[in-house]
């Protein structure tokens, strides 16, 4: 493999000087041919390898060719389905600020990048959300699309964040710009509330984005009431919904960058009982967790936060295991988030990660994570937010 790689940096001098025009991802001729030596390489690489380091040679030739064809396409390539499924999975195993990053094998891909309109699109992604929720048994799921199609959606489910005329808002805090977009795009919520998932808006091309609402239908959109075993949460009407498909990410591999490629695992308890549910600037539902559980909130010393903080998490892990719907906890997570570290050494892989992110935000120093340093060193392929 190593012959590989160093023959083709030969050649690539030779090579470059063919392919003149910058391709989507801002790269010189040069970079993107670096890029996709380094992703060839790694695919012959890996235990699971797509490649022999002959067929790697062979697809790079083809590649170029591709690359240095007239027209349009000139300076862009296309990934054959088995590269983008492994591009993904490898985006996976260096997203540095996931916890889950053990079962990055299981991805799986939808490779939607034929799709040429918007209703499409959101077929595909209905395809996506059932696959994904498989009634609570969820799967780690990843789908394609091409840079034409564009989704304005943080994540497809998400609830709204409506502004009222005295500055606060009813539901999501974080979604209130989102949710002000959708309805000046013209969205007509069936319902009000704290809850009301917001619609997919799609867009192709240049043209006007347009608003799809979601099915109620939890075969898509599941969600769960949040309940505590001893605690008498119902007052509270508290929900989540079970999946967490992120859609404002950039798939970046092999000198190309798919803005459209929604991805999902599933939730660990704290992203919905310690942050979601609990920021201050989200659902900011402590105090009433420590009111109900009748702790003194004058003063900090009581640390009626923290304790109400762990009911709070308590009662969404309890209310998704009760409903069947797969969540991990945050001390199995880690547990798993060093397993995970401990076989990429083992692969002689170095592990990276960040710290501020792995390390739970409930009973940090408890998670073996807490006492490792992290590496953040950004390896490719990643998933990258658009600016990065
Ligand atoms: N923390 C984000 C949220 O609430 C989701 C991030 C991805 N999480 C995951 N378990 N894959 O909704």
């Amino acid at each position: 493999m190593r012959n590989f790689t160093r023959e083709k940096e030969q050649e690539k001098d030779q090579i470059y000087s063919s392919v003149s025009v910058l391709n989507n991802n801002g790269l010189s001729a040069e970079e993107l041919q670096t890029e996709i030596i380094q992703f060839l390489h790694q695919l012959c690489e890996e235990p699971a390898a797509l490649y022999t380091p002959k067929e790697a040679r062979a697809r790079y030739e083809e590649i170029l060719k591709e690359l240095t064809a007239s027209g349009e396409k000139a300076g862009a390539w296309t990934p054959t389905k088995a590269e983008l499924s492994e591009a993904g999975r490898l985006a996976w195993r260096n997203s540095n600020r996931c916890i889950g990053r053990l079962h990055w094998r299981s991805l799986h891909t939808f490779d939607r990048r034929r799709i040429e309109t918007t209703d499409d699109a959101y077929e595909a992604l209905l395809e996506h959300l059932s696959f994904a929720t498989n009634r609570g048994r969820i799967r780690s799921v990843m789908s394609v699309f091409s840079n034409r199609i564009r989704i304005h959606n943080p994540q497809l489910i998400r609830y709204a964040g409506f502004r009222n005329p005295d500055g606060s808002v009813t539901g999501d805090a974080m979604l209130a710009d989102f949710t002000q977009y959708a309805l000046e795009l013209g969205w007509r919520p069936k319902t009000t509330g704290r809850f009301v998932v917001l619609p997919l808006v799609l867009q192709l091309d240049d043209d006007t984005p347009v608003v799809y609402e979601l099915p109620e239908d939890p075969a898509y959109v599941l969600q769960v009431d949040i309940r505590h075993p001893e605690i008498d949460m119902e007052p509270f009407g508290l929900k989540w919904h079970a999946l967490p498909v992120i859609s404002n990410m950039d798939l970046v591999f092999g000198g190309i960058r798919y803005h459209t490629a929604p991805f999902n695992g599933y939730y660990m308890g704290t992203e919905v009982g310690a942050r979601n549910l609990a920021d201050t600037f989200r659902y900011n539902q402590l105090k009433p967790m420590a009111e109900i559980m009748k702790l003194d909130t004058s003063k900090h010393f009581s640390l009626w936060k923290d304790r109400a903080l762990v009911e709070l998490n308590a009662a969404v892990l309890h209310s998704f295991k009760e409903k069947g719907v797969k969540m991990v906890d945050h001390h199995t997570a880690s547990e798993q988030y060093m397993t995970f570290a401990e076989l990429e050494k083992k692969a002689d892989r170095e592990v990276t990660g960040e710290w501020s992110w792995l390390v739970p935000p409930v009973s940090g120093s408890t998670c073996p994570v807490f006492h490792e340093e992290q590496d953040n060193t950004m390896k490719l392929p990643n998933f990258l937010s658009r600016e990065e």
